[in-house]
């Protein structure tokens, strides 16, 4: 099987790209332009891959509420672009979305059955990503994943676990928000799953996810317990953090579609942030 992946240097491309091994060709922003139809077409009828993983996004959510212009050409366009491509070589498409799909008013884990109903203009261009996947290319997977980290830092400059043990060594009190529940998951537990289903011809959509879920600021708190770091941690108030887009209150993701499947579930989020833990740091500081 020959599988491209587009965006093979950012955080979860680079899992993928140790994941598929010699059988994953991996383009870089140097080496294909989403937005562009012309780029896209060239490459993957050059490559003609049997599988086209699509990890290329903008996903700075707060710069995204400035400029939809851009969020849309590359999560919608750049999916349309790259679906209608895929469809012409006979090759599946994964398109990698987002639990900023949904508005957070659910309590309990969103099922893939669950409406959408996005609060900012990320998680509406990645709605319609998916949408246009859909219709173009039946072979497709939609992936709905959650508060990534990885070996390889995000191409946005951090990921949340690094930002905590940073600020908690340098600071005797830190402030995280309290109100957002997701599930934190690890690309590399990520990637690994990616490749299970996609082998197979259970083609539609799926969230992905370790298992479990938290706050962010149960994530902080864990990360620095693990790292036995002593900082004042408090919840954050309304006011601490203003932010530009409106973000679910909860978006812990029921990983149901991938039961079905019989593919096992990930790991708990805690389990794989020690695992990434003890890989990046040797575990304790
Ligand atoms: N990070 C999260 O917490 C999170 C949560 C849920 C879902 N997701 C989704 O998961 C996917 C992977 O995220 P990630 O954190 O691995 O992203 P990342 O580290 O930012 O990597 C994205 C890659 O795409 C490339 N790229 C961006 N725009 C492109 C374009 N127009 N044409 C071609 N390549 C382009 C980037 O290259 P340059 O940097 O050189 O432009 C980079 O290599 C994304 O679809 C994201 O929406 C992420």
């Amino acid at each position: 099987m020959k599988i491209l992946i587009i965006g093979s240097n950012g955080q979860l491309g680079s899992d993928l790209m140790n994941t598929f091994q010699n059988q994953a060709i991996g383009y870089t922003h140097k080496d294909i332009e989403i937005t562009n139809l012309d780029s896209v077409t060239k490459a993957i009828g050059h490559e003609a891959p049997d599988i086209v993983i699509n990890t290329a996004a903008y996903h700075n959510t707060d710069e995204c509420e400035d400029d939809p212009e851009k969020t849309f050409s590359v999560n919608t366009i750049g999916a349309y672009n790259i679906a209608k491509a895929c469809r012409k070589t006979g090759s599946k498409t994964v398109y990698i979305s987002t639990d900023y799909v949904f508005d957070g008013s659910k309590k309990t884990p969103y099922t893939e059955e669950d409406t959408v109903n996005p609060l900012n203009i990320y998680g509406a261009s990645k709605v319609a990503g998916e949408q246009v996947t859909r219709i173009l290319n039946p072979r497709h997977y939609i992936i709905r994943c959650s508060g990534l980290y990885g070996l390889t830092t995000s191409r946005k400059g951090h990921n949340f676990p690094d930002l905590m043990i940073k600020l908690g060594k340098k600071r005797d009190e830190l402030k995280v928000v309290k109100d957002e529940v997701l599930t934190p998951t690890y690309t590399k537990d990520l990637s690994e799953k990616i490749k299970e289903l996609v082998e197979t011809e259970y083609h539609g959509t799926y969230h992905l996810t370790n298992t479990g879920f938290c706050s962010w600021y149960d994530f902080a708190e864990k990360v620095l317990e693990e790292m036995e770091i002593q900082t004042n941690l408090k919840p954050a108030g309304p006011d601490d953090f203003p932010k530009k887009a409106a973000r679910p209150k909860y978006s812990a993701l029921d990983n149901k579609n991938l039961r079905k499947t019989g593919i096992k579930e990930m790991r708990s989020w805690q389990d794989a942030l020690r695992d990434y833990l003890t890989t990046k740091y040797g575990g304790k500081e």
